[in-house]
């Protein structure tokens, strides 16, 4: 499959290496900033592009790496070029623009999926199977740690970081976002948020940089998460998932307690994980079948971020149907 990456940036960067892993051909890189697209393309032997529109002709398929709140639009004109999509994550930053995306999706019929690699890493994969089987028992609550930390500089080199029109939010909306959407995987349909967001340790940023919350699933589960950019010098991702029968831990990218295993210590990168998220799509297009993330888990997600901000905006607990 022929590629175009759109966003030249750090994380299109992973893209185009990721590519190169793969039998699939990077042809295209698009950025406004054409020197940067251009520096890119040459490591890869592509072409570079100003705008995407001009790539279309050359490609089978898009990955959005674009600041946050220019995703779905993206997306959403990559579509109605014909392409399949891999868009980073969030989906976007509104439900209103991960709507519009789900419904030109439908309306063409094309592949989409939502980056969230996490859901791809082994530690994880065998966490959800063990939910999956019951080896758990029946799930009462799950724990997300993202306690990261992003000095000041981060979110002064470029223009949208930190920003509530391009980024839409903070440490959650950015970074925790992996955490929670594993959370949310693993327990099921979110109904419930009581949350306190605070920005702390940055300053000139619209967002917050410490988000935690209380969610409760639709099965009665209860989750806890803690999303933070200001929590130096920042620890891995740790995800621990509690049952009446059993417990299961992730912690630094390692499988490190599973109830009735004997072999803990499997462990798989995030990049490794982005790799398997891409050969998913592919294969995803080549079957004519669904992605294993598609618009509705980006959206659920993104929903529930948007409930923890709102929850404490208005200082009391939300639905997650009101947001
Ligand atoms: N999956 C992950 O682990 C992961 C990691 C990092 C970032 N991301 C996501 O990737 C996205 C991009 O993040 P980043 O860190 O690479 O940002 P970045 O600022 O490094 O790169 C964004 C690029 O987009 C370009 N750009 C902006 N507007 C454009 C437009 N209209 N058309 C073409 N190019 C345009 C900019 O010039 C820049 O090169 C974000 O949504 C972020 O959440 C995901």
């Amino acid at each position: 499959m022929r590629f175009a990456i759109v966003g030249a940036g750090s994380i299109g960067a992973v893209h185009a290496r990721l590519l190169s892993d793969l039998e699939d051909e990077l042809v295209a890189v698009v950025d406004t900033d054409l020197e940067r697209a251009e520096q890119l393309a040459a490591q890869y032997g592509a072409r570079a592009y100003p705008d995407a529109a001009s790539a279309y002709s050359e490609v089978d398929a898009v990955s959005i790496c674009l600041p946050s709140a220019l995703h779905a639009d993206a997306a959403i004109e990559a579509l109605h070029a014909g392409k399949h999509v891999l868009v980073e994550k969030p989906v976007d930053i509104t439900l209103a623009a991960a709507d519009r995306l789900i419904a030109a999706q439908r309306r063409t019929g094309l592949t989409v999926s939502v980056v969230s690699q996490r859901r791809f890493q082994e530690p994880a994969t065998r966490i959800k199977q063990a939910v999956a089987d019951g080896a758990l028992g029946r799930i009462t609550s799950g724990i997300v740690e993202s306690a990261f930390y992003r000095p000041q500089s981060y979110y002064d080199g470029d223009g949208w970081r930190g920003t509530l029109a391009l980024d839409g939010g903070g440490a959650l909306m950015n970074q925790g976002i992996h955490a929670l959407d594993l959370l949310v995987w693993m327990l099921g349909r979110p109904v419930g948020v009581s949350a306190q967001t605070g920005r702390l340790a940055h300053d000139n940023i619209e967002v917050e940089d410490v988000a935690a919350a209380t969610i409760t699933f639709e099965s009665g589960a209860i989750g806890l998460l803690l999303a933070s950019t200001a929590a130096y010098p920042g620890r891995p991702v740790r995800l621990s998932i509690h049952g009446d029968r059993g417990t299961a831990v992730m912690d630094d990218d390692r499988l490190v307690a599973l109830t009735g295993a004997d072999d803990l210590g499997a462990q798989s990168s995030p990049r490794a994980a982005h790799l398997e998220q891409y050969r998913d799509f592919v294969a995803a297009v080549a079957e004519g079948r669904a992605p294993a993330i598609g618009l509705a888990d980006g959206r659920r997600s993104l929903a529930t971020v948007l409930a923890v901000y709102e929850s404490a905006r208005l200082g009391r607990p939300v639905e997650l149907q009101e947001v």
